[in-house]
């Protein structure tokens, strides 16, 4: 029985992580939660069994209702809300969470020190609204940081500064250049998750922190990497730079050898030959892409007992390759290869 499988089609996804950041949850339904509260805004829901948070999503506001003390958890997704004035928060000093994707806001509308005294903010949802800079600054207490699909064209360094708790960033869809977030993630010392995807970016993020788990800079206009990147990070398992402008010449040898990273997605790039890899990585992408040479050495340095590719799934359809291709002790070196995909799908 072979231990390696050839497949002309596999479907992989990537569902485990979708599920670690599935925030559907707490963006229930109000009219589940019972009746409302005394001191609620008139268009809002304040449930008695949950005295804490105010739901005022798809409301067709078009301003910031009025906040009574006590809330903490403060829903107003899908409206039309285009302004922020500086004392809207006034009330609610200690808020925890506040949603306001999918509203209209642009950063010239949002009055200065409008988010300095939540002091307490936790999560900020800001996505899909019409920024051009960050709010801020933030509060040091806050730990994930949404602002996906605004018009972000920089994020100023003093955006984030000392924010020792935040742990996810999410600024896909947006505008960003490489010079535009020089040393915006610079001290984030709690930093695991940072998707840049879909943005303008010509080389990875410099500066970032060493406790980064998982970097996504898929659909970008990166072409090279430096030599030390991955060296530099030393908790790095997940990274996408899928949809990019990667040859071999801005792959230096061995970039991607380090041993923690689990997941590597350079699928969609101008790669002629397959980078090496540690013999830990467990997924790598390189569909589509100019490849044309299968060479067993970029998986294994050596074979023997303890030594071989922990390689599940590879990906190689799209490219110059055959089935023929695949040398025939291949099975030595990529043992635990569930999925192997080689001839284009085309
Ligand atoms: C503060 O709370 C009071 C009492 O509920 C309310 O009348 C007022 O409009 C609130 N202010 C803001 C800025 O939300
Ligand atoms: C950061 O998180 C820790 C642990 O949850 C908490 O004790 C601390 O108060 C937080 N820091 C801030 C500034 O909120
Ligand atoms: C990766 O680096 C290790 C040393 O950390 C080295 O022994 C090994 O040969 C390298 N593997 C490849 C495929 O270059
Ligand atoms: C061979 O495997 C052992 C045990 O996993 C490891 O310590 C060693 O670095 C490997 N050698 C190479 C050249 O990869």
């Amino acid at each position: 029985m072979s231990l390696l499988s050839v497949l002309l089609l596999s479907i992989l996804t990537g569902s485990a992580l979708c599920q670690y950041y599935d925030y559907g949850s707490y963006l229930e339904p109000s009219n589940l939660l019972g009746p409302s509260g005394p001191n609620c805004a008139q268009d809002c829901d304040c449930p008695m069994n949950f005295p804490s948070a105010m739901y005022c999503d798809n409301r067709r506001l078009k301003e910031m209702p009025s906040i009574p003390p006590g809330i903490k958890y403060l829903y107003l997704q899908n409206n039309q809300i285009e302004e922020i004035k500086a004392g809207a928060f006034a009330n609610v000093t200690d808020l925890r969470w506040l949603v306001l994707d999918s509203n209209r806001i642009t950063s010239s509308k949002v009055e200065k020190g409008a988010f300095d005294k939540l002091a307490s903010l936790e999560r900020l949802l800001f996505s899909y609204n019409e920024l051009t800079e960050p709010v801020g600054p933030l509060a040091k207490s806050l730990t994930e940081l949404k602002m996906i699909g605004n018009k972000l064209s920089k994020i100023p360094s003093v955006t984030m500064l000392g924010l020792a708790n935040l742990t996810s960033i999410h600024l896909q869809e947006n505008e960003l250049t490489s010079e535009s977030i020089a040393g915006a993630f610079e001290g984030l010392t709690s930093l695991h998750y940072l998707d840049i995807s879909q943005n303008k970016l010509a080389k990875l993020p410099a500066g970032m922190p060493k406790s980064i788990q998982m970097l996504y800079a898929d659909d970008n206009n990166i072409d090279s990497i430096p030599e030390d990147y991955l060296s530099k990070l030393p908790q790095l398992q997940y990274l996408r730079i899928s949809h990019n402008e990667l040859a071999d010449a801005g792959v230096p040898a061995g970039v991607f050898n380090v041993s923690t990273l689990i997941e590597l997605d350079l699928s969609y790039n101008k790669l002629g030959s397959i980078p090496e890899v540690h013999e830990n990585l467990e997924n790598l992408y390189l569909q589509v892409n100019e490849i044309s040479k299968f060479d067993l050495g970029s998986f294994c340095k050596i074979i023997g007992p303890v030594n071989y590719s922990k390689l599940k799934h590879l990906r190689l359809d799209g490219n110059h390759l055959t089935r023929s291709s695949v040398p025939f002790d291949a099975s030595n070196c990529l043992r635990q290869a569930a999925e192997l995909t080689v001839e284009s799908t085309d």
